[in-house]
């Protein structure tokens, strides 16, 4: 048999190439067999009836990464059309079952904790960078006290001086950074890349009210390359391939522990030198240094420094990237800056002609249109355009959501042959919600591509029954969002712990350049870019130019 073999393969035309154009040979035949493999695999053999439509795609593992990871609405969107709210599709290996609309997104937010896991999804990426025991690293039981723990630091007594805070850093940054040079140099116009400076502007800021004062002050030295290289750490690829071993992650291995000795530095020193004083402070840190957990074991000084990492690492990209979309936005309509100057100078007028400052009571209630700007950049940008949970049983699709309903043409629904049965997601595929999706729905907003914050003026747009009924997973009470198409912040037990104060933040980051400077954009709109965990605006059309108001 074997001299047979030899005998075919040395009258066989391959016989005569070379190594390397055997190598070059199989570098194409394989990959194409595979292909074929693939594809004969996804049209030919028969699937379970139960399990939702795949989207077609050619290559095995790398399935539709390419076109998700390109422009992700745009694939959503496009599979809807095809396969209705609930279809899965291939990403780099993993069955990735996306479930569309308010009803979809109920079922992986509010999903049940034996049904789908955040910590099973987020895990190798998340805990490289915020370190070990808290966050993804621990048992859910133990995230939901770690979340009331930062509850306790989210105060409003801390927020009434942050606000102070935030108007000085911003202040500073403007009369001070060479981004501002113009401006500073006696111009009345400047232009600015205003994704850089949001970028610097919210890590001031962040630093300065919840990072505490000695993280502010080390900004200008160490601690700002610490945060890059740790950043480098949150990217696609960490995701797709735990633990690979490339520069950038030994960069962040190595930043990890530098930052997280750096927390536990202050820590230490803080206990030293206080005992019985909190010398005013006002930060996370010292509201974390008094909490213990239900069984009476103190928060230790590790999980601190790896909760604070975890909260830089969540509220930087998410509140700059809302931040520059806002300021993006308000330059393409400068008649709503105005609105918003007419607002400060109507809440805030000092019977002097001039404006009194900032205050935290007047931003969280009596400045409506300034609240409307960051709810509707909110929906037309949110950050994360993608929510994941692992499934760890398999979870029944109802088939009202399985249902491909009046978002599909008839023609593609017949393609589809729906079954009126529901669909089960099996163990082991991945959940991904996707609210950006039905908050850009014309089927529930009027003109939905268009930025008007007066939607969420008055009444506003969404019924008050869309928000759900009000549940608590032990760190406060807050609304399911059951049939909400607005999620910004997710919904359930996951819900982001920051929205106040990102709303504190970006409100007064706002008001404060409302109240000095005007503005237009430089070029045009930026497209999205969706290359990082967070959609930014695309480079070079990041540019504002401000004018100082007289
Ligand atoms: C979770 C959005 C700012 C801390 C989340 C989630 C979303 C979100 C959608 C849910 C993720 C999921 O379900 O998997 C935003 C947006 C922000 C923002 C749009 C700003 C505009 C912040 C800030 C902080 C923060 C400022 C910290 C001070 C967190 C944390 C979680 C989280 C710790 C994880 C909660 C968990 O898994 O239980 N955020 N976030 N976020 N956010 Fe935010």
């Amino acid at each position: 048999m074997s001299d047979r073999l030899v005998a075919a393969w040395q009258a066989s035309p391959l016989a005569s190439l070379s190594h390397w154009q055997l190598v070059a040979v199989a570098a194409v035949v394989f990959p194409a067999i595979a292909v074929l493999l693939n594809v004969i695999d996804q049209l030919l053999l028969p699937k379970k009836p139960s399990l939702p439509p795949h989207v077609f795609h050619l290559f095995p593992w790398i399935g539709s990464a390419v076109v998700y990871g390109m422009d992700p609405y745009h694939f959503f969107e496009s599979c809807r059309e095809k396969y209705g709210d609930v279809y899965t599709f291939t990403l780099l290996g993993r069955n990735m079952t996306v479930a569309l609309g308010p009803k979809g997104s109920n079922l992986i937010f509010n999903g049940r904790i034996t049904e789908v896991s955040a910590e099973d999804a987020y895990t190798h990426l998340t805990t490289p960078v915020f370190g070990k025991d808290v966050v993804y690293d621990v048992p859910n039981a133990v995230l939901m006290e770690q979340k009331k723990f930062v509850k306790a630091g989210l105060s409003v007594d801390n927020f009434r001086i942050y606000v102070g805070q935030i108007v000085d850093e911003v202040t500073k940054f403007a009369t001070q950074d060479e981004a501002f040079v113009e401006l500073q140099n006696g111009s009345t116009e400047g232009s600015v890349d205003i994704f850089k400076t949001m970028c610097e502007v919210t890590i001031l800021t962040a630093s300065r009210t919840l990072q505490g004062q000695e993280v502010r002050d080390s900004l200008d030295k160490t601690f700002a390359d610490l945060y890059h290289d740790l950043d480098g750490g949150f990217i696609p690829l960490n995701f797709a391939i735990p633990n690979l071993p490339i520069p950038s992650n030994f960069r962040r291995d190595k930043a990890q522990k530098a930052m997280s000795d750096f927390y536990m530095q202050i820590i230490e020193q803080r206990r030293k030198s206080q005992v019985g004083s909190k010398d005013g402070r006002h930060d996370m840190i010292e509201a974390l240094m008094d909490q213990s957990y239900k069984n009476g074991r103190k928060l230790g000084d590790r999980e601190i420094a790896h909760i604070m990492i975890a909260l830089l690492m969540a509220g930087q990209h998410t509140s700059s990237a809302t931040g520059s979309w806002a300021m993006l936005r308000l330059a393409s309509r400068p008649e709503i800056i105005e609105r918003l100057y007419a607002e400060q100078k109507e809440v805030y007028d000092d019977g002097a002609g001039g404006l009194r400052e900032l205050d935290y009571d007047i931003q969280k209630n009596s400045v409506p249109l300034l609240d409307a700007v960051v709810r509707e950049t909110l929906r037309l940008h949110p950050p994360i355009h993608s929510i994941m949970r692992k499934v760890k049983t398999d979870i029944a699709v109802p088939a009202s959501l399985a249902s491909p309903q009046s978002h599909t043409s008839a023609a593609s629904l017949a393609a589809n042959k729906k079954t009126d049965a529901g669909y089960v997601i099996p163990k082991d595929y991945y959940v991904m919600a996707a609210p950006g999706v039905s908050q850009t729905d014309p089927k529930i907003w009027k003109d939905p591509a268009s930025f008007n914050p007066d939607r969420w003026m008055g009444k506003g747009e969404l019924e008050p029954e869309e928000q759900g009924e009000t549940v608590d997973y032990g760190w406060g009470a807050i609304s399911s969002g059951a049939n909400s198409p607005y999620l910004p912040f997710g919904a359930g037990r996951h819900r982001c712990i920051g929205e106040q104060f990102a709303y504190l933040q970006l409100g007064t980051i706002l008001a404060t350049f409302v109240r000095r400077y005007s503005w237009k954009l430089a070029t045009r709109f930026p497209d999205p870019d969706y290359n990082s965990m967070i959609v930014l605006p695309k480079a070079p059309n990041n540019r504002i130019i401000l004018k100082e108001r007289s």
